[in-house]
């Protein structure tokens, strides 16, 4: 069972859009239950999260169940026609857990444990925990696999969000384990982290620890090992959690990513979690005070749509308003939560929720917006939830259909975390905000991209861009060159291509030969020096400037496309461009301005054969993007500035259910689907 069963299934054999929210009904009485159910019902909700944060009510002490309230609950939503969302409630264990098994709870980089009083006190190798979840599990399976309002499972929550990384003894023992798994021998493991450095060699398995606070930088080696053990790990409690729900239930499985939250979801790989889910869900809050939050909710939506392997997924939080945990909570303005919305829609959502229902009376996130404002349903909030679900509905056909992308982004996590680590050429050298200003470069030029990884098949895209692929693998920059001779435009930019998967530099102490190791040849250039730029100085190139960085290299046959112009790399090649077999590898070995980017990016999607649509110069907040599937396209305009726009396309939009005539009218602020005529 997949997303597409699940959209069956809410509209009755005919898909329809997931609409909903957390629901949190342990927070309040049976009084308010039956009034949400009749909201729920006015709004066009048609599935909640229930039990997520449950465990505490309905397990009082080890063993014993309580689960009257629930089916309470479950037997009110489906008498209205709303289907559920089941948690197995392993989020957050009660106190009594943490009182009864003190060393289950996790423990800080300095040692310091920590206890329950939050959420997610638990380590991720505790077996009291493990144990204890699954017993939980079982008990939920037992009891609701079979109830009319099940329609999925909700593994857990937000894995990681708190408790990652544990340094406890727990963890101690799982990393050892892994890392035997991992390398067989202690020698493999010294070659892979380099232990001759700062005579750090092991001579038995017991001597090596999680990278815990030592007197300045751990071995980056072992700090990236123990980030892949530590996803791992969590994955671990995911799938003996999700093997039980499956034994009980033919129902679909997720558990909710946390694209942005986290920075990018920085504790776990999701690439590697992505394939044990029977649908892809995320959680995407927009950061409230960045001018082009929309952009950042754009490029999550397309890495989650990476994740699923480019089929649709289910946004399974984001905020009808202000959020609760910024510096300062901005409240969404009107119109604004309906065009966020649209714009996951737009890249492959098939389910909008949210975090929450209704706003908490309690507790820390009291002033988190929710569906149901504490203010009720004379408000602004309330209006645009009845609003979006109305519009959900009239746009129900999309769902099942395919996002239409120009290009991909390419976003490794062993890339990330080891261009994350410590002791580097500068600080400035920061992965996800290149990848997010590559991808911001062509959301402005109107081309739509998906976010993949460096060993996924590219062959299908005319233009791949890998921003800061700092790590690779063999298999990824075999891929990568096999992309490029096979007829593929792709551009490389500065830190690619350094380390291996070991975070050892690519390089040859024989005969030398310079940076990028691992794409050398394929770019034609030899970098022998970096030289990383002062705060906010500027190196004047042949075209613009650039910014961040800058290297002393010379070209071997690629052809130089601009050049350092002063200072101390001047007349090094800073942009090439190399032909390879049928397509082209450039190489950017700066951060390009406004004007380098502006020379730079029209030539490369000319190689690429990609045309930028009219509409990114004429309307330049019209955000465009076209779901199709074999059933027919859809164009979806997001009007995010403050003039209206006008796009040339012949169908329906479907919220307004009016024929286009050939030129589709986005107001300001607003948005737009049309099925595509003919
Ligand atoms: C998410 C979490 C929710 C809620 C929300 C608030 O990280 O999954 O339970 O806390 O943030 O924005």
């Amino acid at each position: 069972m997949d997303l597409n069963d699940l959209t069956r299934r809410l509209g009755n054999g005919t898909p329809r859009i997931a609409f909903g929210a957390d629901y949190n009904p342990e927070q309040w009485s049976r009084e308010v239950w039956k009034h949400d159910v009749e909201l729920m019902r006015e709004a066009g909700v048609n599935l909640v999260s229930v039990g997520i944060f449950s465990w505490a009510l309905l397990e009082p002490e080890e063993g014993r169940y309580e689960f009257g309230w629930l089916d309470e609950v479950m037997d009110l939503l489906h008498a209205n026609g709303i289907a559920v969302d089941l948690a197995n409630a392993s989020a957050s264990p009660p106190p009594w857990f943490t009182v009864k098994y003190p060393d289950s709870a996790p423990v800080d980089e300095n040692g310091v444990r920590q206890t329950h009083g939050s959420r997610q006190a638990f380590a991720a190798c505790s077996p009291d925990y493990r144990r204890a979840a699954a017993a939980l599990t079982t008990a939920i399976a037992e009891r609701y696999s079979q109830h009319p309002a099940l329609a999925m499972w909700h593994i857990h929550n937000e894995y990681g969000c708190h408790n990652q990384p544990d340094f406890g003894p727990h963890a101690e023992r799982g990393f050892r384990e892994w890392l035997r798994a991992r390398y067989g021998t202690i020698d493999a493991l010294n070659e892979a982290w380099g232990t001759a450095f700062w005579s750090q060699h092991y001579y038995d398995w017991s001597e090596i620890m999680p990278p815990r606070r030592s007197g300045t930088w751990v071995n980056p080696s072992q700090q990236l090992d123990f980030a892949r053990f530590s996803s791992d790990s969590l994955l671990e409690c995911f799938e003996a959690e999700a093997d039980i729900i499956r034994a009980h239930s033919d129902k679909p499985v997720t558990t909710n990513f946390m694209g942005t939250n986290m920075g990018l979801a920085r504790p776990v790989d999701y690439w590697r979690w992505a394939p044990r889910m029977d649908i892809v869900s995320n959680d995407h809050y927009l950061i409230a005070e960045d001018p082009r939050n929309h952009q950042d909710l754009a490029l999550v939506a397309d890495l989650t749509r990476g994740w699923a392997q480019t089929k649709p997924w289910l946004l399974m939080e984001h905020s009808t308003s202000a959020v609760n945990w910024q510096p300062r909570n901005i409240a969404k303005s009107p119109g604004q939560m309906l065009r966020n919305s649209f714009q996951h829609l737009a890249r492959g959502a098939d389910g909008i929720l949210f975090f929450q229902w209704r706003a908490s009376r309690a507790g820390a996130e009291k002033f988190h917006s929710g569906m149901v404002p504490h203010a009720g349903r004379d408000t602004k909030v309330w209006r645009e939830v009845v609003e979006l679900g109305a519009a959900l509905e009239k746009a129900s056909e999309v769902a099942g259909s395919r996002v239409v992308a120009d290009a991909a982004l390419l976003f490794d996590t062993d890339a990330r975390w080891a261009a994350e680590l410590d002791s580097h050429p500068s600080m400035e050298a920061q992965p996800v905000r290149e990848l997010r200003e590559w991808h911001d470069a062509l959301f402005r030029a109107g081309i739509t991209t998906d976010v993949r990884q460096s060993t996924d098949d590219l062959s299908a895209y005319p233009l791949v861009v890998a921003p800061m692929l700092y790590l690779v693998t063999d298999d990824g920059a075999a891929n990568l060159r096999r992309y490029v001779e096979g007829g593929g435009t792709l551009v490389l930019t500065y830190f690619s291509g350094i380390v291996d998967e070991h975070d050892r530099i690519i390089m040859d102490p024989l005969n030398g030969g310079g940076y990028p190791g691992a794409f050398r040849e394929l770019l034609g250039i030899e970098i022998e020096e970096f030289f990383p730029l002062h705060a906010a100085e500027t190196v004047p190139l042949t075209e613009g400037s650039g910014e961040r960085w800058s290297e002393l290299g010379r070209t071997t046959t690629a052809e130089a496309v601009s050049r350092y112009e002063a200072g101390p790399t001047a007349g090094s090649p800073a942009v090439t461009r190399n032909a390879a077999g049928r397509g082209h590898a450039y190489y950017v070995g700066t951060t390009p301005d406004a004007e380098a980017l502006a020379g730079l990016l029209p030539r490369v999607l000319a190689d690429a054969g990609i045309e930028p649509p009219r509409h990114a110069a004429e309307h330049p907040d019209l955000e465009v993007v076209t779901r199709a599937s074999e059933e027919g396209s859809w164009v979806f305009a997001i009007n995010h500035g403050t003039e209206d726009a006008r796009l040339p396309v012949d169908g329906v939009e479907l919220v307004s259910g009016s024929a286009t005539e050939g030129e589709l009218r986005v107001p300001a602020g607003g948005v737009a689907v049309v099925r595509v005529a003919g």
